[in-house]
């Protein structure tokens, strides 16, 4: 099956709102969006939570997604924002689970697992970040930890819901170290979460759902991931946060 490509910017705690929107602006400017349908790839970004307003009205048509979202609707939650409020302004993707917020807000896969049946429940579209630390790679565990990733944080979800979700591959060690995966990785790893997902949710769902590969991904390296048979795209910080470096990763994949 021919699937989409999906490439997706994570700004993480990067721009201000008129940073983006200069950004949204170079976006319209370079008509990034017909060059992403001429080549079948879907374009995104994930703004801060205060600049998801303003990039959503100026978006052109890029998905815009949200970095986070709480699983409750509301409450004492101090510095979290609800599925509600990102609704009230037309978001509809988020990412759930990177591992900055597993590391550094503790962040498990219990919570992603809340976090994502909440954000199902709404209809929204999820990028589930999974991937295991250094020290995991070097015991040669990662398989285990991927299982574990997946299977808690996609537990009870519905077979029809699992076509809303995309799952990110990102090793832990390759997040903004410079130190990309190999594709071999990258291709072992995501061929083994579609296996994971032909487990869970039958064979067609595996063979319709995105996996993406993150981690020091550049318009250097891009192409070689997108060669990969079970690569459909990519979660990038770092090379994402400039409008042409955005532009080079479309042009390569
Ligand atoms: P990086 O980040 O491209 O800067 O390594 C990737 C990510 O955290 O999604």
């Amino acid at each position: 099956m021919r699937r989409k490509k999906l490439l997706m910017g994570n700004w993480k705690m990067n721009h201000t709102i008129a940073e983006a929107a200069a950004f949204c602006e170079d976006v319209k400017r370079d008509n990034l969006l017909k060059l992403a349908r001429s080549k079948n790839v879907l374009l995104g970004v994930a703004p801060s939570y205060l600049s998801l307003q303003s990039v959503k009205k100026h978006s052109h048509g890029l998905i815009v997604a949200s970095q986070d979202a709480h699983y409750a609707d509301h409450g004492a939650f101090t510095s979290s924002v609800s599925i509600p409020m990102l609704k009230e302004i037309n978001i509809n993707w988020s990412i759930i689970g990177h591992s900055e917020k597993r590391t550094y807000d503790g962040e498990t896969s219990f919570t992603c697992n809340r976090k994502i049946k909440s954000l199902l429940a709404e209809g929204f579209h999820v990028v589930y970040c999974v991937g295991e630390t250094a020290k995991e790679y070097d015991e040669g565990i990662t398989k285990d930890i991927i299982k574990e990733q997946i299977l808690t944080g996609l537990m009870n979800v519905s077979k029809d819901d699992i076509s809303h979700i995309v799952i990110a591959y990102e090793p832990v060690w390759s997040i903004g170290t410079g130190k990309n995966a190999s594709e071999e990785i990258a291709e072992d790893i995501c061929a083994y979460i579609r296996y994971l997902i032909s487990e869970l949710f039958g064979k067609v769902a595996s063979q319709k759902i995105l996996i993406l590969y993150g981690g020091s991904v550049k318009p250097e390296n891009i192409h070689n991931y997108m060669a990969c048979k079970d690569v459909d795209g990519a979660l990038v910080g770092g090379a994402s946060l400039k409008s042409q470096s955005f532009k080079a990763l479309l042009e390569n994949i």
